[in-house]
Formats: structure tokens, sequence, C-alpha cells
């Protein structure tokens, strides 16, 4: 077997079931899930239909590159949401469609890393989604973990890094906006990460999966292609994003979404897709189509979330009192005792389930960015939500 398998550590909600178990919550209250970033907004009904219409094409092998119609839409999508002018992304070569991103985050450093390199490095923010450190340990590299802290309003802060440490970077994941924290990085910010990308070459990829999750109609976070052809890095030279449909059209069944970015890069990762052999279904790129297609549902979704936000932090206020994030789903609180502690007495005593900022992270330089936090993640119904707030409050 693979060694560095050994290396991977347990995924957060093994933890959380570990946690829970010997547990007994009052059966009179029903469980409440705050704990998986699952939305649970309706699948908007016209891709239900057109996945439906088009199951006949299930008799046909789907090509890795997908559909040019699917390529095509995504590339108009990506064009007027962040503002690139639609030359600069090339439908052959700028795009790949890929089943959900996590499958993609994953895969790229597979494809990515130099393991005969003497310091192979992969960089990530920390707390972090937990496939970007799983990833980094099978290509054979070292994660290097970026603490992401309240004083530097939970963004990595590039100036602790020194020269040697970029020049072993060969790939760093930032997630923009956060999970767990949703801080959204500035286009100033991502154009500092690109010139550093230029100057020691290493690739950036931007897991831009929350991106259509925010408070603010006329102020949308920006993201790392719009950053790079703003600044006249016209080729997005070591730039990829990863999109994903799961947050934004509520289909995290379908497994949809797309990297885009540095044509050079994309040839390489497309001839390892061919192998790795991850093309969408046909039906799933018809539906995915449809999906990226329509924003009136993506519009609507927003909406719902604010709603949500809106209540729950008036309601917490002065208990758990949690801030607004900049966008994303997830509430990312302080607590007053440790973290897992608060998880599990919330859940013997209220029945609810939530995640503890730990096992999102890890320590480092003595710091544990994770420590006496939770992550809240408001995807349940309004109700639900509301009823989650009232025994949190009774809880404290
Ligand atoms: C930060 C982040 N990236 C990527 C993903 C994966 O999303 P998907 O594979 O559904 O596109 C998730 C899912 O929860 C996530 O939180």
């Amino acid at each position: 077997m693979n060694p560095d398998l050994q290396y991977l550590h347990p995924y957060p909600f093994a933890k959380l079931a570990q946690l829970k178990q010997g547990l007994t919550p009052p059966t009179e209250l029903g469980h409440i899930s705050l704990s998986i970033g699952e939305p649970q907004h309706p699948v908007p009904l016209f891709v239900l239909e057109s996945l439906i219409a088009h199951l006949h094409q299930l008799s046909s092998y789907p090509s890795t590159k997908g559909y040019t119609a699917l390529r095509e839409i995504i590339q108009q999508w990506l064009c007027h949401r962040f503002n690139i002018e639609s030359a600069l992304l090339d439908v052959d070569k700028n795009i790949i469609p890929v089943s959900g991103t996590r499958e993609a985050l994953f895969a790229l450093a597979q494809c990515a890393i130099d393991r005969t390199a003497s310091s192979p490095t992969v960089m990530l923010p920390n707390p972090f989604y937990q496939i970007y450190e799983g990833a980094a340990i099978l290509a054979g590299a070292k994660p290097h973990y970026l603490n992401c802290v309240a004083e530097d309003d939970f963004i990595p802060n590039l100036d602790l890094i020194s020269d040697q440490q970029w020049l072993d970077c060969q790939l760093i994941y930032i997630c923009t906006p956060g999970n767990p924290t949703g801080a959204v990085m500035s286009e100033n910010y991502l154009q500092k990460l690109i010139g550093l990308a230029q100057k020691f070459d290493f690739i950036i990829a931007s897991d831009e999966c929350y991106s259509e999750i925010y408070f603010d109609e006329s102020n949308p976070p920006p993201g790392l292609l719009g950053a790079a052809s703003a600044m006249g890095l016209h080729d997005f030279h070591n730039c990829l994003v990863l999109h994903s449909l799961s947050k934004r059209s509520n289909l995290p069944g379908l497994r949809s979404g797309f990297v885009a970015g540095d044509a050079d890069i994309l040839e390489q990762f497309h001839l390892y897709r061919t192998y790795h052999g991850c093309a969408l279904p046909p039906a799933t790129q018809s539906a995915s189509i449809a999906a990226w297609t329509d924003e009136a549902h993506v519009i609507e979704n927003r909406q719902l979330y604010r709603d949500k936000f809106d209540i729950v932090l008036k309601m917490l206020s002065a208990t758990l009192a949690p801030v607004r994030p900049d966008a994303g789903f997830f509430l990312w609180a302080k607590t007053q005792i440790n973290d897992s502690d608060f998880a599990a007495q919330l859940y013997r005593q209220k029945n609810i389930t939530v995640l503890p900022g730990q096992y999102l992270s890890r320590q480092v330089d003595g710091i544990n960015p994770g420590e006496n936090y939770i992550r809240l993640a408001l995807v349940a119904p309004l109700d639900e939500c509301r009823d989650a707030a009232n025994r949190i409050n009774q809880f404290l």
C-alpha cells in the first residue's frame, strides 16, 4: 500500500461521530445538524427536469473535456461574473469541467507536484477544507499550514512567509470566501499573491466554491482570475480557480464544477484526467448547462441565506455573539470553553450538532486557530435555524 496513506488525518466528521458516541441527547428535541456544509435549499426544478430529460444520453461515454456547450456557458459565466474580457478565456484551453471541486482539488496536487524536488511543499490555510491536506500528503508534498487568525481578518499573512518557503512551494490552496471563516480575500491581496506566484513560480489553486453566497448584491466577492486579468496577467500564468454548482445552485449531489485558468497547466491536467477518469456523465453536463445559464435561482438562494443570517445573528447577539462573515454560509463563532466540550455538551443537552473548530485545524507555531471556535452551517431551513439559535441561547 502507499505508505503516505498512514499520514492522512481522520476526517472531521469521523472525529465528530466519535465525540458523539455514548452521549444521549434529549429525545423530546428533534436533532438539528449545523455541522455539515451541505445545502438544504430546494434543488432548482428546471435543473432536475433537464437532468431527467437527458438521461437517455447514458448510452454514450462522455469525454474528459466535456461538451463544448458546457464550457461555453462556463466561459460566459466566468467572464461576466469576474469582469474578464471574453477573448482571454479560450473555451478549449482554459476550462475543464470537473466532477465537483473536491475531486479536482485533490487530483490537481497529484498532477502538479514534482515529488523529486528537494522539499516539495503545498501551502494551505489553517483552518481548512481537509481535502487540501490529504491531496498534499498523497502527492508526496509537505503541507505548510498558514494560520488564519482574527487579528489578520482570518486571511493568511503573506508577509510571514520567507523567500525559501516560497521557493519550496509548488502549489498553494486558497479558499475565498473561506471555509470555515467566511473571509473574503480582496483583489489587492489576490494580486499580491499572484505577483509572488510569478516571482517564485508556484501554482495558486483558488477554491471559490462559496463565491456566490454573499450578502450585498452590489458587492460580490472578487476572484483570482478577475484579479489576474485586472493586473494585466492575461495568460493567467500559474493561476487556477475552482467553482462548483454545489453551493451556488444547491446541487451537491449532481457533482459538477469546473477548473479554469492557466492553459499550460490545464493541458497537463487534462492529460492526467484522461487516466484519472472523472468525466461528467452526459445528463449531468446537460443539467449543469441549465444551472450555469440561470442567475435568478442563485439570487433567490442568497436571499434565503441572508434572511437566516439576519435572524440568527440577532438572536445570538447577547450570548454566542458570532460575527457576520464576509460571505459563505458558515458562522465561525468563538466559544468560552474548549470547542469539542462545547460541541459535546450542546449535543447532549440540546440535540444540536456543530463542528468543533479544532477538527478543521492543526497546531502550528504554538497556535491552533481552530481552538475555542465552532463552525455552524446555516444550511437548514429558517425555522430550524431559529429553533437552533433558541436552544443555543438556553444552553449558554
Ligand atoms: C471549501 C470547500 N471546497 C470544496 C468543497 C467541495 O465541493 P464540491 O465537491 O461539492 O464542489 C467544499 C464542500 O463542502 C468546501 O467546503
